[in-house]
């Protein structure tokens, strides 16, 4: 504690509250007695403001454009790590030695089917359900299956149960995605790594074996890396808030599925491609930005602006290396989309309104560019952004059951409705 925060309010009122001190970053004020000592509450709509935990997993400074998981730059982790160690970084706060590596892969890769049964929840939904919905319900129907893995309060389950859902997410999307397509389902390869399989889960069909491209491959990886975790976001909050009332983490992590899929958050990949298709050519993007700056239009730049990032978003600018690379893998240098978008964001960049408000390109801006080549699925989108999230969300859900400070998530509200009235009987209204 370093110093103390004062208010003042009313006639002569005020109180003091502890600062506190983070390793990095701004101090918060601990405002945790504020209710007890001065019957006020705050009132933070959005949480513009507000630190909703301790936490020592990811840091982002938005006005530098810094991302950190667990004290390492983003940067290093997208070029030296591939997803499994990351996903070990964020659970266990080290990045492993050989023999932790090949333990914590090793154990991943074992739980990579699903129950066979759990195949028959896909043929309850129609063929064309968004994957976002399957997996909504898929991953919450997970605490039926393993129950073994359901005390929460048992470090052995919670580890369990983050394995399974790192091992079991990508089969999980890929199913999601093979069920829309109308092929059957592929089983997991286990001599393959964590990104390969996915992808050939995804791409081989039982008539015709899947051979990863190495850059292909590397390319969804780091799209994975760069999505694993992003500290208290929307739907890391949400699987908090769900975590904290004792819920399982299937539970969970697929109420943050359902967060995610917003066109604000995970969403946005998604949109931001569709808006690429739509704008169509670069001599309508001044017509489109047009839309955007109209106040009441309801028109966004997809794929631009991020309530930390007041600067260019560290992985968009990975994310932007990693679509050269994969176009020129597959010799699209001349992608028309790319091309567009390259375009769009020089435009926007020198344009005042999105000077003025900080708005740059967040993740979400190339990693559909880099998706629709690598021949996912538009729909599909979505699904990646949640398999390389629960990562995240493992961990974080992990750190929380294991805070003693823990607390059922509860927030208050500034009542603005009817004060007391009496009840009036139907023929006297
Ligand atoms: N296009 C046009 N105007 C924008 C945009 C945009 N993409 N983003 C923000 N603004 C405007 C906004 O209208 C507001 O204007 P005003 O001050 O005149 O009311 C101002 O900039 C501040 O924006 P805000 O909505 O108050 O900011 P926020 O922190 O609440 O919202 C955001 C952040 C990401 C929801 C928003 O920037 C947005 O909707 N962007 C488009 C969707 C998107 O790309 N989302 C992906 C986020 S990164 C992936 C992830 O982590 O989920």
């Amino acid at each position: 504690m370093s110093d103390k925060a004062v208010l003042s309010w009313g006639k002569g009122k005020s109180a003091e509250f502890p600062v506190l001190e983070g390793s990095i970053g701004p101090d918060v004020v601990d405002i945790r007695t504020l209710y007890g000592t001065t019957g006020l509450f705050t009132y933070d709509p959005g949480f513009l403001s507000t630190g909703s935990c301790m936490s020592r997993i990811t840091y982002i400074d938005g006005d530098q454009g810094i991302l950190l998981y667990r004290g390492y730059p983003i940067e290093q982790l997208a070029e030296k790590c591939d997803f499994p160690e990351v996903a070990y970084l964020l659970k266990h706060g080290e990045l492993p030695n050989k023999d932790q590596y090949n333990d914590w892969t090793g154990r991943i890769t074992r739980h990579t089917m699903v129950h066979d049964q759990l195949t028959r929840f896909y043929t309850g939904f129609r063929r064309d359900a968004h994957p976002m919905a399957v997996l909504v319900g898929v991953v919450g129907a997970l605490s039926a299956f393993y129950h073994d893995s359901l005390d929460i309060n048992d470090p052995e389950h919670r580890i369990i149960a983050a394995i399974r859902l790192i091992a079991k997410m990508p089969t999980i999307v890929a199913m999601a995605y093979k069920y829309n397509a109308g092929q059957p389902f592929m089983y997991p390869r286990n001599d393959l790594s964590y990104t390969a399989n996915f992808m050939h889960m995804m791409f081989a069909t039982p008539c015709e074996n899947y051979e990863p491209n190495p850059v292909l491959v590397r390319a969804l990886d780091r799209i994975l890396i760069l999505h694993a975790d992003h500290e208290q976001n929307a739907s890391t909050s949400t699987v908090r808030l769900a975590g904290s009332s004792g819920a399982n983490p299937f539970a969970c992590v697929s109420a943050g599925i359902a967060c995610l899929w917003g066109p604000a958050h995970g969403g946005a990949n998604e949109a931001a491609l569709n808006m690429l298709e739509q704008i169509g050519d670069a001599s309508k993007i001044g017509e489109f930005l047009k839309k955007v700056k109209e106040k009441n239009s309801g028109v966004k730049l997809m794929g631009f602006g991020h309530r930390v990032y007041r600067n260019y978003d560290p992985r968009a600018k990975l994310m932007r290396q990693t679509c050269h690379e994969v176009l020129n893998e597959l010799g699209l240098q001349d992608d028309r989309l790319f091309k567009l978008a390259i375009a769009l964001e020089k435009v926007a960049l020198e344009d005042d309104y999105f000077v003025q408000k900080k708005l740059y390109p967040n993740v979400d801006f190339y990693s559909g560019i880099v998706q629709r080549a690598l021949g996912i699925p538009v729909k599909l989108f979505t699904g990646i952004f949640a398999l390389a999230r629960t990562a995240g969300w493992v961990a974080q859900w992990n750190e929380m059951i294991a805070d003693p400070e823990q607390k059922i998530g509860r927030p208050r509200q500034l009542y603005i409705g009817a004060p007391r009235r009496e009840y009036v009987p139907i023929d006297k209204r």
